[in-house]
């Protein structure tokens, strides 16, 4: 039987390279994953985590191995790990964004401790991609995905690729292609099974028979024509119903599941089309870096970026710039129905035929690891914003379609021209507009970025202009035929080096600050999903005269997808019918409406700003701004509850200093000091000096369940105070 137990506890860690001589008194107990330093969200050096460390797990087999073979499976270590097992070591492996396995079996010691060292060097090395020259983002050190020792039988299932097709037909087909494997020195005969669920239900079980030779590896395919009783219910995968099935594969006394969704992604001519409908792609790239940790995120924080881009953004896809991101993160997307577009790492910089070769194996790994997600819809293999180079990505190309042929491959440039090996012209257009490309079926694949580099606590017309940009290169692209959709620079801010960003190595690119707390323009994103969804109605203004230029605050923007608004300035409606903009915005599904002639004057009381947002003329929300603000309270809100006690959770911690109205101030830099009371540990800057009016921390869970009491105070409000429960 196959066994895969979790290898995240118990660590040893030490910042250097070192061998035996050190004792475990001199490393720190750690779990993954882990990042191999933990900084201020900003103004730190990248070299800081540039070095090479050790790790060290001293364990016994769980459980005897009865014949069966071991493996290591590390999810993601940055850059480069060696690891040995009691007296072998492996030869080094290279890359940081795909799984590598080790068989340990001939290693082991069965009946006695084991020592597993990894030496891993987190400098950027220009042998691995994506290094040899800058890029655009922090590549943190550490194990910062996940460990897994895997025993399994010699006669056993490698993987799976399951796959529907004709989806939209009366007679929609399965295919499930098992990578199965004899490592016995005799034939096999087996049987390989497929069980698929809807839910707890077992809907059909596939079965068929097969014999191999002694070493033999090969590809078994089970099909099925999904008409009939059995089927009457299919389900598709949608953006609103992602409905997922799972299956169950045995062979021998091999067992492994996967889920899988029924849904039908075509890039035409004319637009991208889900399930046979039109779909304008809307969306934002997402680095995977958070502040404090780097790439050390758990599934919880994850999993909860996932949610933050589709439901509080609006989007309907996500790029995972610049390289394959968690399993946790593509999970959560398949679960809520967010397209995916994923890519290999890389930067602009393409290496020598190693590197190259590197780069190609993570083309395999990517594939190999993710093909079963039903919300990604195309492969980027290409290095982002490379120049041509037609033998290297005449090779990434075949390579994806030999693994997938049911995905397109993207190639992200940010010229117009040159080869087109790809399946999608794929195109950063940085031109402020959409330019028409030679090709379709066409996809914008980043704009704005760099342009209008915006933080949350600049002034009002910046971040109002940031919020512009994003709506009007989003409504040209919805008018533009022959392109697929439009995916922004960026969702989240994220730290970058001295060749980038503000100098205090952030790239203030995001439509949300690096914490995942939103700007203006992260409420254009969320302003343009069905209200069904979620009602949105947000002014984009902080209602003070003073800080704006000439005394003029007009006109103020309003996200809303609401029907329409009501105005009241001091409690005095408004009689102007205020409308959206569809000169400026036509296209977009809810145009931002424009707030003129407001009559409010410099140096004149003008009380607060209500809007009233109405759905079928019944009040559904409503935003209040007062002229009068004063940083009236200290508040904490985590995101979750309750969080597990297993050393390894977390969950955000936010933190503001608002008004009587709720609303944060962004020039509001008092300190604040944390206190946490219980068996858990805060993970950010404390004191914190507040920038922007609110920023977040992070609780990490230690190992007993129980309540954790949070608390924040600064010299002016009173105390806030947050309960987690810890549990078992
Ligand atoms: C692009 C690049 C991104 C980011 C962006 C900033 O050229 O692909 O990674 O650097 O610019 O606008």
């Amino acid at each position: 039987m196959r066994l895969v137990i979790p290898f995240n506890h118990d660590w040893l860690f030490y910042p250097q390279p070192v061998g035996l001589e050190t004792p475990p008194s001199a490393f720190s107990w750690v779990t993954l994953p882990h990042t191999n330093k933990l900084f201020p969200h900003h103004n730190f050096d990248d070299a800081d985590y540039q070095f090479i460390s050790t790790y060290r797990k001293v364990f016994t087999l769980p459980q005897p191995r009865r014949g069966r073979r071991v493996f290591l499976d590390f999810e993601g270590a940055m850059l480069a790990a060696t690891v040995t097992i009691n007296d072998h070591t492996f030869p080094e492996h290279k890359g940081g964004f795909t799984p590598f396995s080790y068989d340990i079996t001939d290693y082991l010691h069965d009946d006695d401790e084991n020592l597993l060292t990894v030496h891993l060097d987190s400098r950027e090395r220009a042998d691995i991609p994506p290094f040899g020259h800058t890029v655009d983002y922090m590549v943190f050190g550490g194990i910062y995905r996940e460990v897994q020792l895997r025993y399994v039988d010699l006669a056993r299932i490698e993987g799976v690729f399951v796959y529907a097709h004709e989806v939209l037909t009366d007679a929609p087909k399965l295919q499930i292609d098992v990578d199965v494997w004899n490592q016995r020195d005799q034939e096999f005969a087996g049987v390989v099974k497929a069980t698929i669920y809807d839910g707890d239900q077992v809907i059909k079980t596939l079965l068929q028979s097969t014999t191999l030779a002694a070493g033999e590896r090969v590809n078994v395919s089970l099909s099925e024509i999904c008409q009939g009783a059995t089927w009457e219910s299919l389900q598709l995968w949608t953006l609103d119903q992602p409905h997922l099935y799972r299956i169950v594969i045995e062979f021998g006394d091999d067992q492994i599941s996967t889920h899988f969704g029924f849904r039908e992604a075509q890039f035409r001519n004319d637009g991208f089309y889900l399930n046979g409908k039109p779909l304008k792609l809307f969306g934002l790239n997402r680095h995977q870096n958070y502040p404090y940790i780097g790439a050390a995120a758990p599934a919880r924080l994850q999993r909860k970026d996932a949610e933050i881009l589709k439901y509080e953004l609006g989007c309907n896809i996500v790029r995972t710039s610049h390289y394959p991101q968690s399993r946790h993160f593509l999970d959560r997307c398949d679960e809520i129905g967010l397209l995916v577009f994923e890519e290999i790492p890389g930067w602009q910089h393409i290496g020598d035929s190693d590197w190259q070769n590197l780069s190609l194996r993570d083309v395999k790994a990517m594939i190999e690891r993710d093909r079963n997600h039903p919300s990604i819809i195309i492969w980027g293999v290409r290095i982002n914003e490379s120049f041509d180079e037609p033998d290297f990505y005449t090779k990434t190309n075949a390579l994806a379609r030999s693994l997938d042929p049911t995905r397109p491959t993207g190639g992200v440039r940010f010229f117009l021209g040159g080869d087109f090996l790809e399946d999608v012209y794929t195109f950063n257009d940085f031109s402020n507009g959409i330019l028409e490309p030679d090709h379709t079926p066409h996809l914008v694949t980043e704009f704005n970025g760099h342009m209008f580099p915006t933080k949350s606590y600049d002034n009002e017309e910046r971040l109002v202009e940031h919020a512009l940009r994003h709506a009007r290169i989003q409504s040209l692209q919805m008018s533009t035929g022959g392109v697929a959709g439009a995916i922004g620079w960026c969702a989240f801010d994220y730290n970058t080096h001295k060749e980038f960003g503000a100098g205090d190595r952030i790239c203030y690119h995001g439509v949300m600050d690096i914490f995942r707390l939103p700007k203006h323009a992260a409420y254009f994103y969320a302003s343009q999903q069905a209200p069904s969804q979620r009602v949105i109605l947000h002014a984009a203004t902080t209602w003070k005269l003073g800080d704006l230029k000439e005394g003029v605050i007009e006109p103020i923007y309003v996200f809303s997808n609401c029907d329409r608004i009501e105005v009241f300035i001091g409690g005095v409606q408004q009689l102007a019918q205020y409308t959206r903009d569809v000169q400026q915005f036509p296209n977009l599904p809810y145009a931002p409406f424009k707030l003129m002639n407001l009559g409010v004057l410099l140096a004149h009381p003008y009380g607060e700003l209500r809007i009233v947002g109405y759905l079928n003329d019944q009040a559904v929300a409503e935003c209040c701004i007062t002229q009068d603000a004063f940083p009236q309270r200290l508040t904490l809100q985590a995101d979750d509850a309750v969080i597990q006690a297993d050393g390894i959770d977390m969950t955000r911690i936010v933190f503001k200093i608002t008004d009587d109205y709720g609303t944060p101030l962004p020039y509001t830099h008092t300190v604040v000091t944390f206190e946490v009371e219980g068996e858990a540990d805060l993970i950010g800057e404390n004191p914190f000096a507040l920038v922007g009016g609110q920023a977040a921390v992070y609780l990490k869970a230690r190992f007993t369940p129980g309540p954790v009491r949070v608390r924040a105070k600064t010299p002016y409000h009173a105390l806030a105070e947050v309960l987690i429960v810890l549990q078992a």
